[in-house]
């Protein structure tokens, strides 16, 4: 359960959003245990191309990270659900002294470190739980080191253009002047295959889609009945990204802290954006903290692992 502020500050974040014309979500309200578990079962499925193809890059190429990342590094991993990808650092790489990996998922985010720990015991694991849209106070006890933030799965596609900047600053403050962001940024590309990575045939997107609402529904005490809502993906030219909506089946009310919200049939609650970029695009976005230094890419240009340091 989460304490009485954040329950405060999800409550008016829920409010603000399911009163909007356009009602939405914020998509960090998908992570609970079971949200996180469901994401993990997303990134194995066949049609989701993301995760392996960034295990593919991160595998194929470790020698050259490890050489850009250079010593002593402090790796920072934002959003590190189950800490996969970074395996394939921990393992691959000899100069990483400590890890810091930060979740919303608190319950996850423990369990996996703890497993990490017995795998690595080297190296120094200190798991943060913190919401990543705000500023984050490291620990004081964390080693000497250069201090590089990982930010893999093109997470960073889950803003919207006009917030990106908050985070890209939230990130340059964590590595400071010395340090580097590692980071994996979807590319742009046929919308067939896109559509079939966010639709998928098992339904196990669809079920994560829903889970906000049960998790909705055990932090905050609402009662939404997840029947009532189907789930749709969608790509948006104009914006150039895929958009997970829930869909209200049928005509009713929920009740959120006292307030009664109503939907309608065939009107939907906004609950993701992943955008998708060009090269040029990406680096266009992050030029006011960062030069993009190093570009890995898969055969098909379908994925990106970029290297960057600040300005
Ligand atoms: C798309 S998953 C990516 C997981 C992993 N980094 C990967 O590449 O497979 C997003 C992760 O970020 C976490 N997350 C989402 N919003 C967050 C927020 N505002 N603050 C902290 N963690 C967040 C989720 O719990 C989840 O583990």
């Amino acid at each position: 359960m989460i304490k009485v502020k954040e329950r405060k500050s999800m409550l008016d974040e829920v409010l603000h959003g399911l009163t909007g014309p356009q009602k939405s979500l914020p998509s960090k309200f998908f992570y609970d245990e079971r949200g996180s578990k469901l994401f993990d079962e997303i990134t194995g499925l066949e049609e989701y191309y993301p995760t392996r193809t960034e295990r593919a890059i991160l595998k194929q190429n470790i020698d050259e990270i490890g050489c850009y990342l250079g010593d002593e590094i402090i790796l920072i991993e934002p959003g590190s659900g189950s800490s996969d990808k970074t395996r394939i650092l921990l393992k691959g790489l000899n100069n990483i002294a400590g890890y810091l990996p930060i979740d919303i998922s608190g319950d996850y985010l423990f369990s996996v470190a703890s497993e990490l720990r017995k795998a690595f015991p080297e190296i120094t694991i200190q798991p943060l739980q913190a919401d990543y849209t705000h500023s984050i106070d490291l620990p004081d006890s964390l080693p000497e080191g250069r201090k590089v933030v990982f930010f893999p799965g093109s997470t960073i596609g889950n803003f919207k253009r006009d917030t990106v900047d908050r985070f890209l600053n939230v990130v340059a403050d964590m590595v400071g002047s010395n340090g580097a962001f590692l980071i994996g940024a979807d590319l742009k590309k046929d919308v067939d295959v896109l559509l079939a990575a966010y639709n998928d045939s098992k339904g196990v997107t669809a079920e994560f889609n829903k889970n906000i609402l049960r998790h909705l529904n055990l932090e905050l005490g609402t009662e939404f009945n997840t029947d009532l809502f189907d789930h749709k993906a969608i790509w948006n030219e104009e914006e150039s990204r895929i958009e997970m909506h829930l869909i209200c089946k049928e005509d009713h009310e929920v009740e959120v802290d006292g307030k009664s919200i109503s939907f309608k049939e065939g009107e939907s609650i906004h609950t993701e954006n992943s955008h998708k970029y060009t090269l040029d695009e990406f680096s266009e976005i992050v030029s006011p903290w960062f030069d993009v230094k190093k570009v890995w890419t898969d055969e098909q240009g379908w994925f990106s692992l970029q290297y960057l340091e600040p300005k």
